[in-house]
C-alpha cells in the first residue's frame, strides 16, 4: 500500500502536533460549556479519536453520515443524509470534525441542516482545508493545516475505499489513477 504513495504531506508526528494544537484551542474556548463534536463518517474518524483525546473539558460525541462523492477524485456536488445524530443537539455547543474542506457543499449542507435544530452555536473544525477549491460560501473556524489543490489519502481520506488505514497523508503516483 505504502508504495502506491507520491510524497507525504503530513507525518504521523505533524498529525499529533496539530491535534494538540487544536485540542488546546478548543479547551480554551469550550470551558464550561455543553460540547458536542460531531464527526462526519467515515473520514473524520481518525481525526476525531485523536483530536478529542487532546480536549481537556466534558463534551460529548456522536456521528452523522453524508455521501457527495462518488469513489472518484471529484465532487458531484449532491449530499445525501445517509445516518443522522442519534441524539438532540438543541442548546448545545456544537462542533462538527471534518476530515477536509473542499468545495464547502458537504459542509455547507450539514451546517445550514443542524443550525435549524437550535444550537447554541455551530462550529467547524477540519484537519485539512483545500481554500482554493472553494464553491460553497462557508469557513472553518479551526483548521489543521491548508494544503495546495491535490487529491490526498490516508489518515481516515480514502481513494474508492482504499487507504483510509494510512497512519500519514500523502498523494498518490499518477499510474494509481489509471488503474
Ligand atoms: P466538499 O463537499 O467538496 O468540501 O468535499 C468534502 C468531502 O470530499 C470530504 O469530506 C472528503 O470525503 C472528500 N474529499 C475532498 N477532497 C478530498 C481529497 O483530497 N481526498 C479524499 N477525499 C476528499
Ligand atoms: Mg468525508
Amino acid at each position: 500500500m505504502h508504495e502506491d504513495l507520491k510524497e507525504v504531506l503530513l507525518s504521523e508526528d505533524d498529525i499529533q502536533e496539530i491535534c494538540r494544537d487544536l485540542g488546546a484551542k478548543l479547551t480554551a474556548d469550550y470551558q464550561g460549556k455543553p460540547l458536542v463534536c460531531i464527526g462526519i463518517l467515515k473520514g473524520s474518524v481518525m481525526f476525531m479519536a485523536d483530536l478529542i483525546k487532546r480536549i481537556d473539558t466534558h463534551l460529548a460525541i456522536d456521528f452523522m453520515d453524508v455521501s457527495s462523492y462518488h469513489g472518484g477524485t471529484e465532487s458531484t456536488g449532491e449530499v445525501k443524509i445517509l445516518k443522522d445524530l442519534s441524539s438532540s443537539i438543541e442548546g448545545k455547543d456544537v462542533v462538527i470534525l471534518e476530515d477536509i474542506l473542499e468545495t464547502g457543499t458537504t459542509l455547507k449542507s450539514i451546517t445550514e441542516l443542524l443550525e435549524s435544530r437550535r444550537v447554541n452555536s455551530l462550529e467547524i473544525v477540519t484537519l485539512l482545508d483545500k481554500p482554493n477549491r472553494r464553491k460553497a460560501n462557508i469557513e472553518a473556524k479551526y483548521v489543521g493545516k491548508k494544503i495546495p489543490d491535490e487529491f490526498v489519502v490516508g489518515y481516515g481520506l480514502d481513494y474508492g475505499e482504499h487507504y483510509r488505514n494510512l497512519p500519514y497523508i500523502g498523494t498518490l503516483k499518477p499510474e494509481v489513477y489509471s488503474k
